[in-house]
């Protein structure tokens, strides 16, 4: 698992199968690698094959039959701890007889606690809240590296992980463990196979040879690589072009702060370095100490049994450790300290623990001093540090040099030098006052997952910096169930309706109204109007709305606020003055908000990053109408005219809290007012009832807004003085609302404010133009259709039928369909509405000039959102085209 790895073994592997690179082949067996005999690689395909039936076979076990297995390896491996630590020793001649039964412990018992409850068969999970199910599936043969440094535990726990994800694994040990390895193999086995693990699941291959290792990487039969070595079998894993997972060497800083517990952390530290004479990739390899207690940290490391080193002695010792280019000594691995001082050409106390080598602080000195690099050997680097800022960037100088990715330590009691730490280290596991070589492996000191496989990230040449356990080696399907998002239907608190009903206003408490209106309606007396009917005798009025208010209208309008704090506000007025009354009172409650933030556009009204505020309202809002149009008196809606462009807030915070719609306040209305309102209604109703957000509640409120506006809006024409047409359009108009409040518009109104906001036409007006073109035009196949989990059939066309029938009858859909269309040309006519934007008097040349911007602007309009067809580019110019010239409806 250490970088000794790579240079003692892989790295002579891989230089020797760089040596011999073989052709890539797509056939069943991969090219022959030169010096390899046929017969060989044969007995491999041999191999390959076995395991790839037995992983055909194990795909067909449920999850008791593997757990099963995993708990009798887990057994067997607990008996045999004790032997194959002895084994281990005799063969590589290193380590630790008492730590390696520990390691094999870790490998088997800690594992089989942690597999326990795991499901890794099938269904492994399912979320019913996110209607997502996820099946595992096993990989099928996997390809398993594993160290001289753990020669048995890995093999112990490499072989447990695959049986649990139902994978078959060859091993290809260091050639300098394969007698630990093939002994490991057997003991799994045996057990395995006796309650029913396929034959073949289990293999070694145990030749040395790097080309038959080479042979394996690139050999079709196997199915995923999984390293544990040092950088050069890691890169030489990644190179094989197939998936894998590859861990790489560790440099483990350790950072001794001076708030930390210094006899815990020198006794933490002694422990984990000794550990198995520190053959683990883990373990401690340099520790950096605050100044003011570097010396009663190095006192308590001798009294604990440590040996500083004399400078003489550091030489002899990286001469004979690593003398010999970048190679380490292999006589220098794993022995106790004193067997190390002896080898080195000098003598130790004999039961001394570690070897203490002071090393430089300063950094450029430090970068290049021999000791810096991994030590699988008990030798730990001291480095004294002036302050934490210098400690960390030698903790991240040593990560530097082999460890990126691996594993650093930090001993403190102040929680933002760990902070710090954490945040300035690149290794995948940062263990907080616990040692690394047993804490890394998890399980032990902390909760992290149990491992002989340390994830180094992208920096050690790993997919992940996890503790690689059995998730990584499974392929997890996700069963994604298809999910509607619940809907809503929101309306104001309160609405009061029908002639008179402005004196609702008498029992509203308020202790400072402010009346909100334009010009021409407090000319008309309006104000007084309410102002008699208010409670309190503190009533200020803002009247200086402008049609399509500004921003600037909108800011006058919040200055009077701050100057009068009110309590309540009543707009009376159209649209506009509605509008401009629920902006004022948004930024009045929240002046931090901006509107270039709030109007952001979005795809989804559910994920937009628009942030409205969520907090209830410290001023009513009362909304009284005077045109019978735009709804604004119970929509979430506010349009404001922001330079050239109209820009909408849009958000339920701006919903009125009441909404007073008395006709008697509209039967002032001038012609062109009523009827260019009473289409805007019109488009309302029938935009919303083919919305991709359309429900049986928004239906049912554009059905009698239709209705009642086919049947009112012509009376209202012929008497204007016909309060019981009035009434009814005044409803009509406030149904709408509730109805595109919640289901929202269309492409008719995207073209229309297009084309108002560029031509200055009202916006009833030019919806009336577009209505005809659009019913046609959503009643057609759609090109494209718009992607939205709660309208799956296209239904638009039924859905115009639906309401054609209630409204004008018909024997069938078609026939209600046509009566709609009809029915809409009928009105329009009988209006006297212009039918075209040439009628209204665009010049021809301007419009073409236009066009593009034009489309652009409309094509981008969020109404297109909850349109039922997605209107494409190139049919939003054929639409303001037909626009220009005029166009009538098809009988559908
Ligand atoms: N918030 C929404 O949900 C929503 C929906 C659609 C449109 N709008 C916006 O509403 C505005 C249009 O509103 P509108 O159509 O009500 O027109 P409007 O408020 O701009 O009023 C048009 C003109 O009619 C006058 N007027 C209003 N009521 C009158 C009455 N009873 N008697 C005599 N004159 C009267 C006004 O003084 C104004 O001069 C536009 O800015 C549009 O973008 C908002
Ligand atoms: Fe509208």
């Amino acid at each position: 698992m250490g970088k000794s790895d790579v240079d003692v073994r892989p790295a002579a592997a891989a230089e020797a199968v760089a040596k011999h690179e073989p052709p890539p082949s797509p056939a069943t067996s991969p090219a022959t690698p030169a010096g390899t005999t046929d017969e060989r690689l044969h007995e491999v395909d041999v191999v390959v094959d076995r395991a790839a039936e037995a992983a055909r076979a194990f795909r067909l076990l449920d999850q008791q039959q593997v757990d099963a297995i995993v708990a009798a390896m887990a057994r067997a491996g607990i008996r045999a701890a004790a032997e194959l630590a002895t084994l281990a020793i005799e063969e590589t001649g290193f380590g630790v007889f008492e730590d390696k039964v520990v390691k094999n412990y870790v490998a088997t018992e800690f594992l089989s606690d942690y597999l326990r409850d795991k499901r890794s068969v099938g269904v492994i999970e399912e979320d019913v809240e996110r209607n997502i199910v996820r099946v595992a599936e096993p990989i099928g043969v996997l390809l398993a590296i594993t160290p001289v440094t753990n020669p048995t535990s890995t093999v112990l726990y490499k072989a447990i992980v695959a049986a649990k994800t139902r994978n078959a694994i060859i091993f290809r040990p260091s050639p300098y463990a394969i007698r630990s390895c093939e002994r490991s193999v057997a003991v799994l086995r045996e057990a395995a196979e006796a309650v029913g693990m396929p034959l073949g699941a289990l293999q070694v291959v145990p030749d040395a040879a790097h080309d038959v290792t080479h042979y394996l990487f690139k050999h079709p039969g196997v199915d995923f690589i999984w390293v544990t070595g040092g950088p050069k079998i890691v890169a030489l894993a990644n190179a094989a072009g197939k998936p894998g997972l590859s861990v790489g060497p560790g440099n483990a800083p350790t950072y001794i702060h001076h708030t930390a517990d210094i006899p815990g952390a020198v006794v933490d530290i002694l422990i984990s370095k000794t550990f198995d004479a520190s053959v683990i990739c883990p373990a401690e390899q340099t520790c950096i100490v605050d100044d003011e207690v570097y010396d009663e940290v190095q006192d308590e490391f001798l009294r604990m049994g440590a040996h500083l080193l004399t400078g003489e002695q550091v030489g002899q010792l990286v001469q004979f450790a690593f003398g010999d280019g970048d190679k380490v000594n292999m006589a220098a691995l794993g022995q106790p300290a004193a067997e190390l001082a002896a080898r080195s050409g000098f003598s130790v106390p004999p039961l001394t623990k570690i070897l203490l080598a002071p090393l430089p602080a300063d950094l450029e000195q430090l970068a290049s001093h021999p000791l810096l690099q991994e030590k699988l050997m008990p030798v730990l680097g001291l480095v004294r540090s002036p302050d934490v800022p210098h400690a960390v960037q030698v903790a991240v100088l040593v990560t530097e040099h082999g460890g990126l990715g691996h594993t650093s330590a930090v001993y403190a009691r102040d929680a933002a030098v760990v902070d710090l730490f954490a945040a300035s280290v690149r290794t995948g596991r940062i263990l907080v006052n616990a040692p690394t070589a047993v804490g890394a492996l998890g399980g032990v000191y902390n909760n992290l997952t149990p491992t002989f496989s340390l994830g180094c990230g992208t920096w050690g040449g790993s997919v992940t910096t996890e503790n690689v356990n059995y998730e990584q080696l499974l392929n997890i399907k996700t069963v994604s169930h298809r999910r509607t998002p619940s809907q809503w239907f929101r309306v104001p608190s309160n609405t009061f309706f029908n002639a008179g009903a402005l004196d609702n206003l008498r029992d509203l408490d308020c202790e400072v109204a402010v009346v909100v209106t334009d010009a021409a309606n407090e000319a008309r007396g309006v104000t007084d109007m309410v102002r008699s009917k208010l409670r309190t005798s503190h009533v200020h009025v803002f009247s200086e709305v402008v049609p399509e208010p500004d921003e600037e209208t909108i800011r006058r309008g919040v200055a009077m606020l701050e100057k009068t704090q009110p309590d309540l506000l009543v707009a009376v007025g159209g649209g506009s003055v509605l509008d401009a009354a629920k902006a004022m009172r948004l930024f009045f409650e929240h002046p931090d908000r901006r509107l270039e933030d709030l109007t952001v556009p979005f795809l989804d009204p559910r994920k937009r990053m628009a942030d409205f505020p969520r907090e209830p309202h410290t001023v009513r809002l009362v909304a009284v109408p005077t045109t019978s149009g735009t709804g604004s008196e119970v929509s979430p809606a506010a349009v404001v005219t922001v330079g050239e462009r109209k820009e909408t807030l849009v958000d339920y915070c701006l919903v009125p809290d009441v909404a007073i719609v008395d006709p008697l306040l509209t039967l002032s209305m001038p012609e062109s007012v009523t009827l260019d309102s009473g289409i805007d209604a019109l488009t309302h109703a029938l935009e919303a009832v083919v919305s991709i957000f359309a429900s049986p509640y928004t239906d049912a409120f554009c059905v009698q807004a239709a209705r009642l506006i086919f049947d009112a809006l012509p009376r209202v024409l012929d008497d204007p003085a016909d309060l019981a047409a009035r009434t009814d359009m005044a409803n009509a108009a406030t149904l709408a609302g509730l109805a595109f409040s919640n289901a929202f518009v269309g492409t008719n109104h995207a073209l229309a404010h297009a084309v108002g906001a560029r031509f200055h036409i009202a916006h009833g007006r030019a919806n009336g133009v577009f209505l005809p073109l659009v019913l046609r035009y959503n009643a057609e196949l759609p090109t494209k259709f718009m992607p939205a989990p709660g309208y799956s059939a296209y239904i638009a066309p039924q859905k115009y039928a639906q309401l054609g029938r209630v409204v004008f009858g018909g024997s069938d859909p078609a026939e209600s369909r046509r009566r709609l269309f009809e029915g809409v040309e009928a009105l329009l006519d009988r209006l006297g509405m212009p039918r075209s934007l040439q009628e209204l008097g665009v010049d021809e040349q301007e419009f073409e000039q236009a066009l593009p911007t034009l489309a652009m602007t409309a094509f981008q309009d969020l109404s297109n959102r909850t349109n039922p067809r997605m209107p494409l580019l190139k049919e939003i110019v054929e639409l303001l085209r037909t626009g220009f010239v005029g166009g009538r409806v098809d009988a559908h």
